[in-house]
């Protein structure tokens, strides 16, 4: 059975710079050898645009890049009447639904419910078009332990919001969400649910059909994949609900000046010559991930959460904002006083790469009353002896404060 260090044996960033331990796998996690691969052989041997020419170099690309598509999909385990729209990323998807829903679904005086702990892209579309059209927007709080304040969702939900949009895994923090839960309780009160999972894709195998959600978005740059490509899985009928936010060619039947017939899904949500080789190589990392384990990876990040979180909470002077219960691999933490891009630097100079800072989620750390956090995200291809060397290096950044 293939182990975690066979897992990172295969990424070859980390066989050119042995020196670097890398722990910012929430901002973008590295590729491995076959994706990389996957987008030089499109381009050498491939190159054609997708649904388009009548030669059979366009017919391989249209047929690779559907496959991908499929692939992609199914990784998901996708319920019967869904759909996968190829975005740029996570905030790609949210734009075009926070657009796409105004004034189909969402009417003046209609009201959202969002979180505290949500990242900017699940925040500020939705505030942009909400105030154009006069829609409340309410905000789940936080508990003592930084986590969804439950009793208040509920009582959220109790305003009928006709969508409920919030996170699978908080980037600030790696706490995961009981998002089958808090679907289920939104749909009861025939909400639209959305998920954003930009950090829950990597976080174990999914099960869209059990979870039931509307719509899920995700980033392919965090699933090993490239940038510049990712997913808007929706229910078909949801998806039927969405205004393009793009329009020009591919997402039309027909043309005239005297009106267009727009496409059906999912090309009508797919305007323009899309990315193709970061969609092969989106396949190409859900195709390298099915080659493992996944128990075997999780348990390995697991194991190593725990030792940094241990590690940390050991460090005078620390203090853990991420608790260890339903994390996936994440440990933010402030030294009080002092500022985290302070702490990062001295950690940089010793080639460990965290990131500092607010997260691109501000209301989070406005809530936990923290200017930001140190923020140190795991991947199943990190070791021991690279949360060994981080957990020194902060003891001896602390010790020079
Ligand atoms: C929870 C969450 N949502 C949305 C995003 C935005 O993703 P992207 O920048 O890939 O569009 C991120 C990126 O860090 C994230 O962590």
């Amino acid at each position: 059975m293939l182990t975690a260090a066979d897992f990172r044996g295969q990424f070859p960033f980390f066989t050119a710079h042995p020196d670097w331990v890398y722990l910012d796998n929430a901002a973008t996690a590295h590729k491995p050898q076959t994706v990389i691969e996957r987008e030089l052989a499109f381009y050498q041997h491939q190159n054609s645009n997708v649904h388009r020419a009548a030669h059979g170099l366009a017919h391989e690309a249209t047929r690779a890049f559907e496959q991908a598509r499929s692939t992609v999909h199914q990784f998901l385990n996708p319920a019967a009447d869904s759909q996968l729209i190829w975005t740029a990323g996570t905030t790609a998807g949210f734009n075009q639904l926070a657009f796409g829903l105004m004034g189909t679904l969402l009417q003046p005086g209609d009201r959202i419910l969002l979180t505290a702990l949500e990242h900017h892209a699940n925040i500020v579309p939705w505030q942009f078009h909400c105030e154009r059209y006069g829609i409340q927007i309410d905000v789940v709080p936080l508990d003592s332990e930084n986590r969804l304040d439950l009793v208040a969702f509920h009582q959220l939900l109790e305003h009928k919001p006709k969508v409920v949009s919030i996170s699978h895994v908080s980037n600030g923090l790696g706490h995961i969400q009981p998002i089958r839960q808090l679907v289920a309780a939104a749909k009861a009160v025939g909400a639209l649910t959305i998920i954003d999972g930009a950090q829950g894709i990597s976080a174990g195998p999914l099960d869209l059909a059990a979870i039931d959600c509307d719509f899920y978005l995700f980033s392919g740059h965090k699933l090993y994949a490239p940038t510049g490509i990712g997913a808007l899985y929706g229910k078909t009928a949801a998806l039927q609900l969405l205004r393009p936010l793009m329009y020009g060619g591919e997402m039309i039947k027909q043309v005239s000046f005297t009106g267009t017939v727009l496409n059906d899904l999912p090309y009508r949500l797919e305007a323009g010559t899309p990315n193709i080789a970061g969609a092969l190589g989106l396949a190409a990392a859900v195709e390298f991930l099915q080659r493992f384990d996944p128990e075997v990876l999780q348990q390995h990040k697991q194991q190593l959460l725990q030792r940094l979180h241990q590690g940390c909470a050991q460090i005078p002077g620390l203090q853990l904002l991420s608790g260890l219960e339903d994390n996936a691999g994440i440990v933010s933490l402030v030294l009080p006083g002092e500022h985290p891009s302070d702490l990062a630097t001295l950690l940089d100079q010793q080639k460990i790469a965290v990131r500092a800072g607010t997260h691109c989620a501000m209301p989070l750390y406005a809530a936990l009353q923290q200017p930001g956090a140190v923020r140190l995200s795991l991947a199943p291809y990190n070791n021991i002896a690279e949360v060994d060397a981080a957990i020194a290096a902060l003891a001896q950044a602390v010790e020079l404060f």
